[in-house]
């Protein structure tokens, strides 16, 4: 009973590399209610897994999960047969992805430095990832992440247009500065239309055919 206790405790020291509003984020999320939701949602019938049905149309043989969480997305992609590796800077929340899926592959490394070996057909970035991650490192993320695509190979990220926060003309600078083009635009993980200024977006980047080589290009 203690060892579960002391295991349940966050450790926020872990989430603090991340960046203060995962902190936040963390501080006022159980890691095990969050993933609970998701499971009641699907038991209820509910629709959970727009992310992973929207990525797997594009048919990847490969898919980097970056800032897999718990590995909700990387796990229901994996189940579709697709070649998936999940990273995230939060040890416990991979923690929690290898819990439900140990036979996966996760890490615990930082999208902005990480240097894997292998590239992939996708990257994938659902789930607010962008805004969660320190604002200084959003433009490395990119470039690192164009950096690990192989040639031709998307990226593809959803997160919320908030106010006073990081734009989608900043976001779009990072990913041309990086090589990327831009191929899809939605509203939604459902394919909904995107219009200026909306709320929230998906958008789809392909990378060139050679990627951009040094990361002092980018600006
Ligand atoms: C809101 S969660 C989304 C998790 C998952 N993508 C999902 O949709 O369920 C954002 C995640 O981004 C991760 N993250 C933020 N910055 C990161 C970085 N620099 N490197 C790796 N992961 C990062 C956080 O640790 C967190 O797990």
């Amino acid at each position: 009973m203690l060892a579960v206790s002391e295991a349940a405790t966050p450790d926020f020291s872990r989430a603090a590399v991340v960046s203060p509003r995962w902190v936040t984020w963390r501080e006022h999320t159980d890691i095990a209610a969050y993933d609970e939701r998701f499971d009641r949602l699907s038991v209820a019938g509910h629709h959970v897994h727009g992310e992973a049905e929207f990525i797997a149309g594009y048919a990847p043989r490969t898919v980097l999960d970056a800032g897999c969480g718990t590995g909700r997305i990387a796990i229901e992609l994996a189940r579709r047969g697709v070649d998936v590796v999940g990273v995230d800077l939060d040890a416990d929340m991979i923690d929690a992805a290898r819990r439900k899926a140990p036979h996966m592959d996760w890490l615990v490394d930082d999208l902005a430095r990480m240097q894997l070996a292998h590239r992939f057909d996708l990257i994938a970035m659902p789930g607010n990832v962008m805004i969660f991650c320190r604002p200084d490192d959003r433009r490395l993320i990119v470039h690192n992440l164009a950096q690990h695509l192989e040639p031709s190979g998307l990226l593809v990220a959803g997160f919320s247009l908030e106010r006073d926060g990081y734009t989608l003309a900043q976001w779009d600078t990072h990913c041309t500065a990086s090589g990327l083009t831009l191929v899809d635009r939605f509203a939604t993980w459902d394919r909904d239309p995107y219009v200026d200024n909306g709320a929230y977006h998906v958008s789809v980047y392909r990378a060139l055919v050679q990627p951009v080589a040094q990361e002092s290009s980018v600006r």
